[in-house]
Formats: structure tokens, sequence, C-alpha cells
């Protein structure tokens, strides 16, 4: 009688983490928030929502009956994305803001399907988004290379590693993130998304439509008031990095519908005057009674805009996909 032994090679790799961000000594994020705050009307980049607080109403944002985009977007992924692998056979994926990387699942999964799975490249501005997922993902995708990337999509898209020879490398922009940025921006933004391809490659992204100002409204001004303390855990987060004093509760949340500019602005007014004082950013700001400061927008797309983003970067719209209510769509850009 013989006995066989069967050892079963997991082949976990130790996954690699570049990181370009230290909390504090980003200087050049303090210089522009500095001047932004000064400016009239004064602004605060949004990049400043997400400390870890303000992760986790974000995480809590996304699951409010309201917020319809992140389920949204994950249910057009779930549907969409055999397809979209299919079509372009990706072996490695590029994950811009990859957060949490849950949506990530979808493309990995697919990926995994079609055979194409070899390389996945988280890049956060958080390093400790992309050291969870990464470990989780090495495990639950044996033999898959993650090489997270902890940097500002402004600025550090250029330390993504080189794509890997007779390869094809899908990037994914997803969560609408794109919305986020003024026009100009916006267009940056996709040149230098396309900049991490070459031909044969795709870029997906996800993007939230203009649709129903009300149900726009509402995404941002929830009933349970998530939304709310989202914006105003902006002032705690300021508060915290720079020695601040400015009372949260002192400001009251709005959510605007801007029809001109096609976008949802998020800002903060002031119910009684507010000296602000910020001995770590060397600024004392005076928001008088009433005042606004505008702390997010969120632009809203249509496919000929989208369409248009990626033909000025050089890219060709192969794929759109919306919703049954149009709402939110996923769409596909190849390089030729
Ligand atoms: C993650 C930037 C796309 O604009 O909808 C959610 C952030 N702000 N609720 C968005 C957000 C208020 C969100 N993005």
């Amino acid at each position: 009688m013989t006995t066989t032994t069967t050892t079963i090679q997991m082949a976990v790799r130790p996954w690699r983490l570049d990181c370009h961000v230290a909390a504090g000594d980003d200087q050049r994020a303090v210089d522009e928030l500095r001047q932004s705050l000064s400016a009239t009307p004064p602004t605060i980049s949004p990049r400043w929502f997400y400390d870890d607080a303000g992760c986790a109403l974000f995480e809590r944002i996304t699951g409010l009956a309201e917020y319809y985009q992140t389920r949204t977007e994950e249910a057009l992924l779930d549907a969409r994305m055999d397809a979209v692998i299919e079509a372009v056979h990706p072996t490695e994926l590029v994950e811009i803001g990859s957060g949490a990387a849950t949506k990530t699942r979808a493309i990995l999964g697919a990926m995994a399907r079609a055979d194409g799975l070899h390389r996945y490249i988280p890049f956060d501005i958080s390093p400790g988004a992309i050291a969870r997922s990464a470990s989780a993902l090495a495990v639950a995708y044996p033999g898959l290379r993650v090489h997270g990337i902890a940097g500002d999509f402004s600025r550090h898209l250029g330390k993504i590693p080189r794509r890997q020879a007779g390869g094809t490398r899908l990037v994914a922009f997803l969560g609408s993130t794109l919305g986020n940025l003024e026009p100009a921006q916006r267009r940056l933004m996709v040149r230098r998304l396309a900049r991490l391809l070459a031909p044969g490659d795709a870029l997906l992204m996800g993007t939230d439509l203009a649709h129903d100002p009300a149900v726009l409204m509402r995404a941002y001004d929830d009933a349970p008031g998530v939304t709310a303390e989202f914006n105003r855990n902006i002032i705690r987060h300021i508060n915290r990095a720079f020695e601040g004093d400015a009372d949260p509760d002192a400001f009251i949340h709005e959510a605007i519908w801007n029809t001109r500019a096609s976008r949802i602005e998020m800002h903060l007014r002031a119910s009684r005057p507010i000296d602000w004082d910020l001995p770590g950013l060397d600024l004392r700001l005076h928001v008088p009674e009433g005042r606004t400061i505008r702390t997010e927008i969120s632009c809203k797309f249509t496919l000929d805009g989208v369409a248009a983003l990626y033909a000025d970067a050089g890219l060709r719209l192969t794929t759109w996909d919306e919703d049954a209510l149009g709402r939110y769509a996923i769409s596909v850009a190849v390089k030729d």
C-alpha cells in the first residue's frame, strides 16, 4: 500500500510597493492649499477629504440609497467586463485610484477567466490602501505580480513601471474621479493616462452622467447626512494637519447643481463669522457669516463629451455602456 502526498504550490509572490508620498512633507499640496484658501472665493482641493475618517465616510456614502454611482458602476463592470477583456486581451491592469480595490475584482476576474492575468499595478494616494488590497489580491490570484505605486495622480504617473514587452495593458480610471477636475485639468489627465498606453492598449473609465438634477442633488445631500459629515470632515483634517482651530459644526453643508458647467458643487457655508487660525499653514483666515468655501466639483458627462476627451488624447472610443436609467457609463478607448 502506498501513500501519495500532494503538495499544492501556492505561488504567492511577494508584492512590491513604491511610495512617493509621505505625511506632511508634500510641500506642493500645502502651498496650493494656502493659496486656494486665501483666494476669492476660497476653495479646498477634494484631496483633503481623504484622511482615514474621510475614507471611512466615503465608504459609507457608497452604500447610501441616494448615492447610486458606486453600485451602478459595479453592476456595469460585472455585466460588461468579460466582453471588454475579450476585445482588448490585456495582460496587465494599471488601476488609477485603486482605493480598497473593490471594483478591481470584476476586472481581474475577467482577465483571469481569459487567461491573461499577469500583473496588477494599483496606483493610489494611500499606501495603506494599496498594502491591504495588494496582499489580499496576491493571495486571491496566486502567481499574480502586484506592483503598487503610492502617489499623487497629478505628479507621479511617470513612476508607473514600463509596460511588459509583448503584453497588452489596460489602464482603469473608475469612480468618475475625472469629474473632480476642471475642464483643462481633465483633458490633461486623459492625455497623461494615454501616455501610459502603447498601440493596442486600452483605457477604461467610469463616468457619472448628466441627468435629472433632483436625483443628482440627493446623491450629494443624503437624508442621513453622511455627505454633510464627509464635507465637514475636511475642516477636521485641515485642523489636525495645520494646528487649526475652526469648529467644523460652524459650517453648513451645501450641494448645488451648476447647470452651465454641468456639475455638482459642494460648499461649506459659514453659519457665523469664523476666524480660522492655521499656524501650520502660516495663515489666518476670516470667513464672514454666509460666505462659502467650495470643497468639490463633480462634473457630469455626456457620451459626446467623453468621446471628445478621448479624441483629444489620441484615443478612439470603442465601447460605451450605460445603465438603463442613463445615469452612469463605463467606456473603453484604444490607442491605435
Ligand atoms: C469619488 C470623487 C467621484 O464626486 O461623486 C461623493 C466623491 N463627493 N460624495 C463624487 C463624493 C461627495 C465622488 N468621487
